[in-house]
């Protein structure tokens, strides 16, 4: 059963979109000059990835890149977002360029903008180079250089036809995750190496910011964060307290230093590790952003942790709360919140919902067919949440599903399907779930009344 919603106060030129990210989808890992990254890495590690998984085929998008595109043009999105893999480009992670890591993404480019879709391109989506990680990996200052200018490289080549850019992909899970949880590459638990990774992550973006432009002048750049809303589990002051220090870990630490507000002082107090600030840095990472990227995808309930790493707050299950197959809690009303947040708070000119999408334990029916009523629901819900906000002000101005295939979901290896289309990793066989079908219906119906709709006097986003 599909749900009627309501999405006519999304504009007119809303972009409709899906998302992936080039170690998830590209497989063909030792193909035409391309360097080990740090996840290659990550997942020979014994038990780090369920089922010993790995990226090395994954959806073998590298060689499945036509049909790809068709099943984007089947879904009829106007957008993808898609990450360039740094080691196929500079597999020594600075010096020469590989020219033909480089010529994959120029294809893909072309193919995408011949079949009427507008690439959006992710820089960093955490596969560094592997070479880079054995010379100091985030923590250090170089690779905020070295990205630097990796990114004008690409941009160099592919600016002449890509006008949206993002930086970084999450840098809380490349910061937080992988150097203080070790759940994800580089693997480690370490919690100076944390904050200066996540210090050198931000300048990194910002200098990146600088090369892109002046690589590509009109580029339209910005930055994906993965937001929660938080809430203390209880009452008590030291919940509260812990809910505070949790919004500062995951929302604050990396959007007020963007904001030209610096590290917030109460959580530069909570990790007590001295920040690497050189004079200028602060300037750089507040470089004027075209855009902000929101992926969104759970609530957080906070309780006090005294004894746990920092920020020293727990994750609380909400009793009742309806979950998806990641375990992770539904609630699309945060969305809106969020939404709401960076346009109130942060005082956002444009918003990107970057990604936003559920994996649940799909079945492939005799007839071939993939239905999953949990995820269209899920799907509906949170559009239905990006309406709302955008009836409300947030200035949105388009939607990324998570994602086109069902990929490689990193520690969970490729039991976690997220994809609008399913993939048969046997045979790699795609077919299109219900979900998908339900996209395509909903950007169809949005494009019609956008099109019978009068241009209102001043529409609030200017085109793109
Ligand atoms: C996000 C990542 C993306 C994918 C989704 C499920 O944190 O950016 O690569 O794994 O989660």
């Amino acid at each position: 059963m599909t749900q009627p919603i309501d999405l006519t106060a999304l504009p007119r030129d809303f972009t409709w979109g899906v998302a992936t990210s080039a170690y998830q989808i590209e497989g063909a890992v030792a193909e035409d000059g391309r360097s080990p990254s740090i996840w290659d890495t990550f997942c020979r590690i014994p038990g780090k990835i369920d089922n010993g998984d790995t990226g090395d085929v994954a959806c073998d998008h590298y060689r499945r890149w036509p049909e790809d595109i068709a099943l984007m043009r089947e879904l009829g999105v106007g957008s993808y977002r898609f990450s360039v893999a740094w080691p196929r480009v500079v597999p020594g992670g600075d010096g020469a360029v590989n020219r033909r890591g480089l010529d994959f993404y120029s294809r893909l480019v072309d193919a995408l903008l011949e079949a009427g879709i507008t690439p959006n391109v992710t820089l960093y989506h955490w596969d560094l180079p592997q070479n880079l990680q054995e010379r100091g990996g985030w923590p250090a200052r170089e690779t905020a250089e070295r990205f630097a200018a990796y990114a004008a490289i690409v941009a160099g080549a592919l600016g002449d036809r890509v006008r949206q850019w993002a930086t970084l992909n999450e840098p809380l899970c490349s910061a937080w995750i992988g150097h203080l949880e070790g759940t994800m590459a580089p693997g480690l638990t370490d919690v100076t190496a944390a904050v200066r990774a996540s210090y050198h992550l931000l300048l990194g973006h910002g200098l990146a910011v600088q090369a892109v432009r002046a690589a590509a002048p009109g580029a339209r750049i910005g930055i994906v964060n993965n937001l929660s809303t938080v809430e203390p589990a209880s009452g008590s002051d030291a919940d509260a307290a812990a809910a505070r220090r949790m919004d500062g870990h995951t929302n604050r630490w990396w959007l007020d230093p963007v904001h030209g507000r610096g590290f917030p002082a109460d959580m530069r107090e909570v990790y007590g590790v001295d920040l690497p600030e050189r004079p200028g840095d602060l300037a750089a990472i507040a470089e004027p952003l075209d855009w902000l990227g929101l992926n969104y995808y759970f609530p957080a309930l906070i309780a006090d942790d005294p004894g746990g790493p920092p920020p020293f707050a727990r994750q609380i299950r909400r009793p009742g709360a309806p979950r998806t197959g990641m375990d992770w809690e539904v609630d699309p009303g945060g969305l809106e919140t969020l939404l709401m947040r960076l346009t109130d708070e942060y005082g956002a000119r444009r918003i990107y919902v970057t990604e936003n999408g559920s994996a649940y334990p799909d079945t492939v029916a005799s007839d071939g067919t993939v239905h999953d009523p949990e995820r269209t629901r899920y799907l509906e819900e949170h559009l239905s949440a990006c309406a709302r906000a955008a009836r409300r002000g947030a200035p949105l101005a388009g939607y990324y599903a998570w994602s086109l295939l069902d990929n490689f979901e990193w520690a969970y290896g490729y039991d976690k399907r997220f994809g609008l289309v399913h993939v048969d990793y046997a045979t790699q066989r795609r077919t299109i779930k219900t979900s998908g079908r339900r996209y395509a219906a909903i950007i169809r119906d949005h494009r019609l009344h956008a099109r019978a709709t009068p241009a209102p006097p001043a529409e609030r986003l200017g085109a793109l």
